[in-house]
């Protein structure tokens, strides 16, 4: 996305929340499929498109075939219908696709490549949207940045604290790359803390350093989650997986038995600049962050939760308008 492009579903997003647009999507169906669960996401594009007049279809992994993304496959696997197939279809039935792709299936190289998702973009006919993948969650992303400019209208030099925590599950990237690449792209000051071992991706770390630039912010990486959090005007908490030890997952779990601290509660969140607090939910409470912080006044995890569906209708709209 360009920052003009993110500035103008942003503010037909924040158009469409004050005013309902009616039913400018009468007749029109999104099919959306999940290969994991979700609450917010289902639920969010759900509400908003019946909002807007259309309506969805949901399959999740039990309604669907074993599919196989590479091309040229021989497929005499478990894998009963190639994407290509499954991708053409669909176009043939709905106006637009989401799709939110399994947590891990191999290793952090595999997975980074979203080969289920870009293979359904590249045969479908119809608009495919990201649900989440290992590797990026733009919808959540959106859907924060705009509750951000909310509460601190321009968000040029806020400084931003993106926050390991701890999870006793191994989590996907998708979030914390998506949140840094959109908040790098508002020329916020960003600091991303998490313990050694849980780097994010060299890729998007070094895109989102130059992307932050060119827009007059900054990306710094921290190791020490106390020094991070000071000063901070936004803290952002989520666990992410470890990807060294993607295919490892009792590898990670034994990595992070010593790294329980890293959670956020009171006397942390004291020692930033008034700091809002971020999360995506769902949320381990009293693990990644307390009961006291989660239910704060400073608190917007429920406002994240409900700008879901306002930046997807908008973006909904821009698609199928
Ligand atoms: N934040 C988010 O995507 O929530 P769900 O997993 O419930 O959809």
């Amino acid at each position: 996305m360009t920052r003009y492009e993110l500035d103008d579903l942003l503010d037909l997003a924040t158009r469409v929340k004050g005013k309902r647009p009616g039913q400018v999507l009468g007749g029109k169906t999104l099919g959306l499929l999940f290969f994991q669960p979700s609450l917010r996401t289902r639920v969010s594009f759900e509400v908003g498109m019946v909002q807007l007049g259309g309506h969805c279809i949901n399959l999740s992994s039990d309604d669907l075939y074993e599919l196989e993304p590479q091309e040229q496959a021989i497929m005499d696997g478990p894998a009963e219908e190639h994407v290509k197939d499954a991708a053409r279809t669909l176009s043939r039935y709905v106006d637009a696709l989401g799709i939110r792709a399994a947590a891990r299936t191999g290793t952090w190289e595999r997975d980074r490549q979203e080969l289920l998702l870009r293979s359904y973009a590249e045969h479908a006919s119809v608009p495919v949207i990201n649900l989440e993948t290992p590797f990026e969650h733009p919808c959540q992303a959106l859907a924060d940045v705009l509750t951000m400019r909310e509460n601190l209208v321009s968000l040029k030099h806020r400084k931003l604290t993106l926050q390991w925590c701890n999870h006793p599950e191994p989590k996907g990237l998708g979030p914390t790359h998506s949140v840094l690449q959109l908040a790098a792209l508002m020329g916020m000051d960003i600091t991303l803390a998490h313990p050694l071992g849980f780097e994010v991706d060299d890729e998007v770390l070094e895109r989102s350093k130059t992307t932050a630039s060119d827009a007059g912010g900054s990306v710094r990486v921290s190791n020490d989650h106390k020094e991070a959090a000071k000063g901070a005007e936004v803290l952002y908490a989520r666990s992410w997986g470890c990807t060294k030890y993607w295919d490892d997952p009792e590898r990670e779990a034994m990595v992070k038995r010593s790294l329980q601290d890293w959670r956020v509660d009171e006397p942390l969140m004291a020692t930033t600049n008034n700091a809002l607090l971020m999360h995506p939910l769902p949320v381990r409470r009293n693990v990644a962050a307390t009961d006291a912080v989660l239910d704060g006044d400073r608190s917007r995890i429920y406002d994240q939760a409900a700008n879901r569906a306002h930046v997807q209708k908008a973006l909904l709209m821009q698609l199928l308008k």
